[in-house]
């Protein structure tokens, strides 16, 4: 689908790029980048390489967040806020998957399509540690950064629920890290036993520990899941200028209309979309999830971790 936006006699053969998924799928296994376990479908080859290649311009986007941190929506917000009216771009906005965009899964052939696609902005997306990637090349560059936050009692939760549906899970070797009971799963995120492109014994604060001392960068812009529900307006206007995109307050208003959970998850019931990036898009639903010890838990490793930035949930 996303071949057809390419000139015919430019076309990538992407035969081997659809086994190299099937592999990986049959295959599960986690790798080590740097000391960061690198989780499937992703490889520590493919963050490797894109460390070395992946050469962004000022034009070009990244949406980087751990995971069920907003990362689809705020994706979603700078593909509206750039392509607004652009029905073209839009739409192919639309067919491109996770694996050609997320820098973790830089093979050549992802970069070459993404390269060839008739983009006026390029938007990629990643869940790499700022570690992982060539932040100085970024910047000198001019590569625009987005990185998005969330409470992470409700990312917990988030993340459990998607990784009971999420198939190479239930192998032997992965339901160790990700076990489908809850309690269980709490316990290996909490103590960094997850190979979440994270260190062994690390997990989301040691993330957001990383991409903080680059919160001030004029090519960075920090936001909050939270902030973007309260006023969505707001933020949005935020990432527009950010972005350098002029928009009036009645397109901030058409845009949070379209960007709003409801529009999306509609979106998404349509034959290509991912369905599990929609599941209840509120604010504190941990508590219908954590007890109570879990969520002081919670609240002590985060503290404890962050107590010197000024970031609270
Ligand atoms: P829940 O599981 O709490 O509902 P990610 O895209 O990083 O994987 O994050 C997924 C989370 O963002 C899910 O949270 C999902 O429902 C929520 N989400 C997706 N689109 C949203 C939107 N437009 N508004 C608010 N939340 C949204």
């Amino acid at each position: 689908n996303v071949l057809k936006f390419i000139p015919e006699n430019e076309r990538p053969d992407i035969t081997d790029l659809v086994e190299f998924g099937g592999q990986q799928f049959l295959n599960p296994k986690v790798t080590e980048c740097k000391g960061y376990r690198i989780p499937p479908p992703f490889s520590a080859e493919t963050v490797e390489w894109q460390y070395d290649n992946w050469n962004p311009t000022d034009k070009d986007v990244l949406v980087a967040s751990f995971p069920k941190t907003g990362t689809t929506w705020t994706t979603q917000i700078v593909k509206s806020v750039i392509y607004k009216d652009d029905e073209k771009m839009m739409d192919l906005t639309k067919v491109i998957a996770p694996n050609t965009s997320y820098l973790e899964s830089g093979t050549p052939k992802n970069y070459d399509i993404m390269l060839k696609l008739p983009w006026k902005r390029k938007i990629w997306g990643t869940h790499l540690p700022a570690p992982l990637i060539n932040m100085e090349r970024l910047k000198k560059n001019g590569c625009k950064i987005i990185y998005v936050m969330r409470n992470p009692k409700d990312q917990v939760v988030s993340w459990f629920n998607m990784n009971k549906k999420m198939p190479f899970n239930k192998t032997e070797q992965m339901a160790e890290h990700f076990p489908a009971e809850w309690n269980a799963f709490f316990e290996t995120l909490v103590n960094g036993k997850q190979p979440v492109h994270s260190k062994e014994g690390e997990w989301y604060p040691d993330h957001i520990l990383s991409w903080y001392p680059y919160r001030n960068d004029d090519n960075v812009l920090f936001l909050m899941y939270e902030e973007m529900k309260k006023d969505p307006a707001k933020e949005i206007k935020k990432i527009a200028d950010f972005l350098g995109v002029k928009r009036s307050d009645e397109e901030i208003d058409e845009l949070v209309e379209a960007t709003s959970f409801q529009s999306m998850k509609k979106e998404a019931l349509k034959p290509l979309s991912q369905m599990s990036f929609f599941r209840k898009g509120k604010v504190a639903d941990w508590k219908n999830q954590l007890t109570v010890a879990q969520s002081e838990l919670m609240d002590e490793k985060f503290n404890e971790k962050l107590s010197g930035i000024d970031i609270k949930f």
